[in-house]
C-alpha cells in the first residue's frame, strides 16, 4: 500500500519562502499515469524564478507552488491502462508545474509516455539531471506538430535525422550551462562539426568529452568572440545557433553568429522583444525559435513520446550524457539553500539534487 501523506517542498503565496509541508496528499495515478517515488529531484532556475514572482505566474494554478522539474525514482503504482512499467521499476521523468507532478515531493504523478527506465549504468542523481534540460533543447529542434516552437530539424530518428547537417557549424552559447550540455551533445549526434561554444574555460576538457570542438572564453567581449569565428569555421556559414543562456547580450551574440538562413533557439520563452528589432529589420532571414520544454505542450507530445521511447538506450550507449551533480544535504530541506546559490550564479557546470526521501 502507497503511503496516504507525504513531505513537499512549496511556497505558500507569491514571493513567500520556501516550507515543508508534513502531510500532503499522495495522489492516486490516472489510468494513463505512474505514482512514483520520488529518490532523486534536479533543481532548476524556473524554480527560482516562480517562487521569487510577485505575482501568479500564468503557468502555475494556484498555491502552494511546489518546485521540481525533474526527478528520478521508482514506481510505486501503474494506472489501469499502463502496461509498460511495473511497481519497482527504476525510472526517470520530467515534473511540472502542476502540484501533482511537481518534484519537490516524497510521491509524484507522470504519464507513462514521459517515463524512461534508468540503465544500470546511471544512479538516480545522475538520471534526475536528464529530463528538463534535454527536452528544453529536443523541443527547441525537433518538435514539428501544430504548436510547436522548434526549428523543426528531422529528429535522429527521421529521415536525413543523422546526414542533413553533417560538417555544417553550429555556434552554442552558454555550454557548460545544463541546457547548452545537452545543445552540445545533440548537435554531435546530428553530424554538426564544427561545434563552438562559450564558457569559463575550465570546462573546456568536459565541454570537449561531450562534443565540443572549441570552447571560448565566455568573459570575452562579443565583438572578440565573433571575430574569431571565420577561423574556426574556416569561413563555412553557421547554419545553427543555440543559446542556452538567453539573456539579452547571448541572445545577441548568437544572432550575430548565425548566418542568414539559419536558425537560433533561445531557452527564455518570454524574451521576444529582445530580437523583435533585428528581427523585423532582417526580414525574418534568421528563424528564431523559443520552445517550452513541456512535454505536454500541444506541439511536444509527440515528440517527447518518440523521446522517452529511445531514451533509456540513448543513456546505456551514452549517446547522452547526464550532467556532473552534487548533492544537497538536508532532503527537501537543503533546496532553498541550493536555489539560493544558482540565483547568486555560485553553480557552475553541475546540477544540484535533492534527495525528497531524506527528510526530517
Ligand atoms: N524554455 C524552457 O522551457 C526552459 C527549460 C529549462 C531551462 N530554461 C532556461 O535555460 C537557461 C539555462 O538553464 P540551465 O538549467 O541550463 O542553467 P544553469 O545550468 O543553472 O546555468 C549555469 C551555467 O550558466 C553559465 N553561464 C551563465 N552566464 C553565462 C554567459 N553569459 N555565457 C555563458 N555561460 C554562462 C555558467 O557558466 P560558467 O560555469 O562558464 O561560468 C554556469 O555553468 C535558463 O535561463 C533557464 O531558465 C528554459
Amino acid at each position: 500500500m502507497s503511503p496516504t501523506t507525504q513531505k513537499i517542498l512549496g511556497s505558500p503565496a507569491p514571493a513567500a519562502p520556501w516550507k515543508i509541508y508534513d502531510d500532503w496528499p499522495v495522489p492516486a495515478p490516472g489510468q494513463k499515469d505512474v505514482l512514483i517515488k520520488v529518490i532523486a529531484a534536479a533543481l532548476n532556475p524556473a524554480d527560482v524564478g516562480i517562487q521569487s514572482a510577485t505575482t501568479q505566474p500564468p503557468m502555475i494554478q494556484g498555491y502552494p507552488f511546489i518546485g521540481g522539474l525533474d526527478g528520478a525514482g521508482i514506481i510505486e503504482e501503474v494506472g489501469a491502462e499502463v502496461t509498460s512499467f511495473a511497481k519497482g521499476d527504476k525510472v526517470l521523468f520530467p515534473g511540472g508545474f502542476e502540484q501533482n507532478r511537481a518534484t519537490f515531493k516524497q510521491y509524484t504523478v507522470v504519464p507513462a509516455t514521459n517515463v524512461a527506465k534508468i540503465p544500470e549504468n546511471l544512479s538516480f542523481e545522475q538520471a534526475a539531471s536528464v529530463p528538463l534540460c534535454l527536452a528544453t533543447v529536443a523541443t527547441g529542434i525537433w518538435a514539428h506538430e501544430p504548436g510547436a516552437k522548434s526549428l523543426e530539424f528531422p529528429a535522429p530518428w527521421e529521415e536525413e535525422g543523422l546526414t542533413k547537417f553533417n560538417g555544417k557549424a553550429a555556434f552554442i552559447s552558454g555550454g557548460s550551462s545544463s541546457v547548452g550540455q545537452y545543445a552540445i551533445q545533440l548537435a554531435k549526434l546530428q553530424g554538426f562539426s564544427p561545434i563552438i561554444t562559450t564558457s569559463s574555460l575550465k570546462h573546456t576538457d568536459y565541454l570537449k568529452s561531450l562534443g565540443a570542438t572549441h570552447v571560448l572564453d565566455r568573459s570575452l567581449p562579443p565583438a572578440k568572440l565573433l571575430a574569431q569565428l571565420p577561423e574556426l569555421t574556416a569561413g563555412q556559414p553557421i547554419v545553427y545557433a543555440y543559446d542556452a543562456i538567453s539573456a539579452a547580450e547571448t541572445q545577441h551574440l548568437a544572432y550575430d553568429a548565425l548566418a542568414p538562413g539559419g536558425g537560433l533557439v533561445v531557452t527564455h520563452p518570454f524574451s521576444v522583444e529582445i530580437l523583435a528589432e533585428r528581427e523585423e529589420r532582417d526580414g525574418g532571414s534568421k528563424k528564431v525559435a523559443r520552445p517550452y520544454a513541456s512535454l505536454q505542450w500541444p506541439g511536444n507530445v509527440r515528440l517527447g513520446e518518440e523521446l522517452y521511447a529511445r531514451l533509456t538506450e540513448w543513456l546505456e550507449k551514452g549517446i547522452v550524457v547526464p550532467n556532473r551533480v552534487e548533492v544537497l544535504p538536508n532532503g527537501l530541506a537543503g533546496i532553498p539553500e541550493g536555489l539560493e546559490r544558482m540565483k547568486n550564479n555560485q553553480v557552475s557546470g553541475v546540477k544540484l539534487i535533492a534527495h525528497p526521501q531524506e527528510t526530517v
